[in-house]
């Protein structure tokens, strides 16, 4: 964030948070909970292929604060400065005959889809503000931080049977059915599952995670933030993950997760050349993904990091999700001596990128960014946090 203070303490959140509550609705919030964005340190653009992911969770997070109000009316406010006017909306808690549509302004959508799909009855109406640390539309999960913390904040006013996983498959829904993106589980997932000084590897077949341990001092998760977002984003996330299901359906699998270069080899004559790179990217990034897990657990730092750049050349080339200024920022991070790796992260086109490093190499790595980068770089110096949880009042 340029030009105000950023604030990523949880609890300076929650105060502001209380603050506009009071403001608008003059009494005081009964209940307080938070979900955390994410970075996915390898396994890009293989989530809805079934593959794995290795994301954390990040403490940058979304906090919604809300008492449940009588009637059917809900009223929400958000914050976040770029979030598109009007920042306070109005709705009916849906009913069976009367679900509740997406529409304007667009940030709402992820609450209303949220609300939509939420997974127990009778959902009562509220009253709620929403804040946020996680940068809105810079590949850290905002949407997704979003939708979950409301969902946290939904169990709250009328628990379900407390399915994690469940939970994470209806912020999903969500994202899909009222912000138009058909996006993988991995954000919604981690958001809800991350373990603090954990990053977690999802098996995106079978929702099952394993927890990797990733706390060691002498190193370092550093967040660029290239502070560009193409606008390519919207539109080439759902074409690349058509190009996979066809790909998938031409080699006769059930999604990319169950191919391998053979089988690629021999569909070869059957898939055009641009189809060919993309399922290749996949393929070999699930397996790199698996690769870079066990690299990790055993503390090998100098192999994760050849996987992330491996990775990162492979969203560029083959993928082709990259962009000039988060090439720029991976090169500049691998010049400085102490740097494992870097690689863009997210769904790519802008964004940010991750990089690990020693963490005697964080000054000198910033300062070389910011004389390669043109740009204007944000930095977060980050540990895996814990996911979604409710908050003391
Ligand atoms: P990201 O990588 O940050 O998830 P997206 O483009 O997928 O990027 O989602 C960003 C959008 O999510 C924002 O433009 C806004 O509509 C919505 N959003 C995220 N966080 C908030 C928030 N705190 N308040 C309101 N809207 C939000
Ligand atoms: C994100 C999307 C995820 C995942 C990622 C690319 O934007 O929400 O589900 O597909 O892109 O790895």
């Amino acid at each position: 964030m340029r030009g105000r203070k950023r604030v990523e303490n949880v609890g300076d959140l929650v105060a502001e948070a209380r603050r506009v509550y009071q403001q608008n609705f003059v009494e005081d919030p009964e209940v307080a909970v938070c979900a955390p964005g994410r970075v996915n340190l390898i396994g890009e653009h293989t989530d809805y292929n079934q593959g794995y992911v290795l994301p954390m969770a990040l403490h940058l997070s979304t906090v919604m604060v809300g008492s449940r109000t009588s009637g059917q009316s809900c009223s929400v406010v958000t914050i976040a400065e770029s979030a598109d006017e009007p920042k306070k909306v109005d709705f009916d808690i849906p009913s069976e005959s009367i679900p509740l549509a997406g529409g304007q302004p667009m940030w709402a959508n992820y609450v209303k889809g949220v609300v939509q799909h939420y997974r127990a009855k009778p959902l009562p109406a509220f009253k709620a503000v929403i804040a946020s640390s996680v940068p809105l539309g810079g590949g850290l999960s905002s949407s997704a931080s979003l939708e979950v913390a409301v969902y946290t904040f939904l169990q709250q006013l009328c628990p379900d049977d407390g399915d994690k996983v469940a939970k994470a498959l209806a912020c999903q829904k969500a994202e899909h059915t009222h912000a138009g993106v058909p996006c993988g589980i991995m954000d919604q997932f981690i958001s809800v599952l991350g373990k603090e000084g954990h990053a977690l590897l999802i098996d995106c077949r079978s929702l099952e995670a394993t927890a990797v341990p990733l706390v060691d001092p002498g190193l370092v998760i550093l967040i660029t933030n290239s502070n560009v977002k193409h606008a390519l984003t919207g539109s080439e996330y759902p074409s690349r993950r058509k190009q996979c299901e066809e790909a998938a359906a031409v080699m006769g699998k059930s999604s990319l997760r169950d191919a391998t270069m053979q089988d690629l080899e021999d569909a070869k004559d059957c898939l055009d050349s641009v189809t060919y790179r993309r399922v290749c990217h996949v393929i070999n990034e699930i397996e790199r993904t698996a690769k870079a897990a066990e690299a990790l657990k055993r503390g090998d730092y100098e192999e994760f990091g050849k996987l992330m750049v491996e990775s990162h050349n492979s969203l560029r080339d083959l993928y082709e999700v990259s962009c000039p200024e988060l090439d720029v920022l991976v090169l500049a991070a691998m010049e400085v001596d102490g740097v494992f790796g870097s690689r863009m992260t997210g769904g790519g086109f802008g964004g940010c990128t991750v990089s690990l490093l020693r963490a005697d190499a964080t000054e000198r790595t910033m300062k070389h960014i910011k004389e390669r980068y043109s740009g204007c770089p944000t930095f977060y110096i980050t540990t895996p946090s814990d996911g979604a949880r409710v908050l003391k009042e």
